[in-house]
C-alpha cells in the first residue's frame, strides 16, 4: 500500500465555488462506479457547504442513494447529540434526509472507550470490504474527503503523534487532540485513508494560507503524507492560496 498516485491542486474563487467543485467531483466518482459505492466523509467546518449542496438539486437526484455507503474518516469521541460530533453534522446536513439508515456508518461513540470504538469500526470496515487486508488493486473507498488543520493535521492524525505512524491497523485511537476540540478522537490510519480512488481536500479561507504555504513547500505534515493510491486533489480557494502559488 505504499504506492502513491497523482496530486493535483485546483484553485477556485471562494467557498461557494469550492463546494460546487467538490460536489461535481463527488458526483463524477459516483457516476464512474456502477456497483456499490463507498464515500468517506470528514468533519470540521469546511465540508458543511458541500454536504448541504448534495441535498439540493441537481445533485440530490443524481446520487444513487441505494448504492452509496457513507463512512467517516475521524470522529471526536463525544455523544451523537453533541454538536462537535462529525457524523452528526453530516447526518443533519444531508444524510438523514436521503441515505438509507443502514448505509450510514458512524464511528460508534456510544462505545465504552475510544479503544472499543476503534475495534468496532475496524470490524465494520473489514466486513464491508470483505477482507482483513487492504489491496491497492481494490480500493476500499471511491472517494475520501479531507481537510487540513492549522498544525497540518488531517483526519485526527496530528503531527508527531504516534497515530500517524500506525500502518498495521485500520483505525486508531487518539487519546488527546492537538487542537480544539480537545477530546479523544478515533481516526482511520494512513493506509486506510489512502486506499481510495480519489482523495479530495477542501481548504478555504485566509486562515489556511499559512499552513497551505508549509504544505505546498513539501513539509513533512500528516496532510502531505496521506495521499491516495489513485488521485489526490486539493481544492483551495483564492483566500487560502499561498502567495506566489499559481495553480
Ligand atoms: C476534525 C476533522 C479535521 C478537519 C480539519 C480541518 O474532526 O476536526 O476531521 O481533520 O478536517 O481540522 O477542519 P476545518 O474544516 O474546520 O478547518
Amino acid at each position: 500500500m505504499a504506492a502513491v498516485g497523482r496530486r493535483q491542486i485546483i484553485t477556485v474563487a471562494d467557498p461557494a465555488a469550492l463546494a460546487r467543485a467538490a460536489a461535481e467531483r463527488v458526483q463524477a466518482r459516483m457516476a464512474a462506479n456502477g456497483g456499490r459505492i463507498a464515500i468517506c466523509l470528514t468533519g470540521g467546518s469546511s465540508p458543511k457547504a458541500l454536504y448541504q449542496l448534495l441535498a439540493t438539486e441537481p445533485y440530490r437526484d443524481r446520487i444513487p442513494w441505494d448504492r452509496v455507503h457513507w463512512f467517516i474518516g475521524d470522529e471526536r469521541f463525544v455523544p451523537v447529540d453533541d454538536p462537535r460530533n462529525n457524523m452528526a453534522m453530516a447526518r443533519g446536513a444531508f444524510l438523514d434526509r436521503h441515505a438509507p439508515a443502514s448505509h450510514i456508518h458512524p464511528i460508534p461513540t456510544d462505545a465504552a472507550s475510544p479503544d472499543e470504538a476503534t475495534e468496532r469500526y475496524a470490524r465494520e470496515l473489514k466486513s464491508f470490504y470483505g477482507a482483513e487486508a487492504l489491496d491497492a488493486a481494490r480500493p476500499l473507498f471511491d472517494l475520501v474527503l479531507m481537510g487540513i488543520g492549522p498544525d497540518g493535521h488531517t483526519a485526527s492524525l496530528f503531527p508527531n503523534y504516534p497515530a500517524i505512524e500506525v500502518i498495521d491497523r485500520w483505525v486508531v485511537g487518539v487519546p488527546k487532540a492537538n487542537v480544539e476540540p480537545f477530546v479523544p478522537r478515533v481516526s482511520l490510519t494512513l493506509p486506510t485513508l489512502s486506499c481510495c480512488r480519489e482523495m479530495l481536500f477542501e481548504v478555504a479561507g485566509e486562515e489556511k494560507r499559512a499552513i497551505l504555504t508549509r504544505a505546498f513547500a513539501g513539509e513533512n505534515l500528516p496532510a502531505n503524507r496521506v495521499q491516495s493510491i489513485g488521485e489526490t486533489v486539493w481544492l483551495i480557494d483564492e483566500a487560502a492560496r499561498p502567495e506566489n502559488f499559481r495553480g
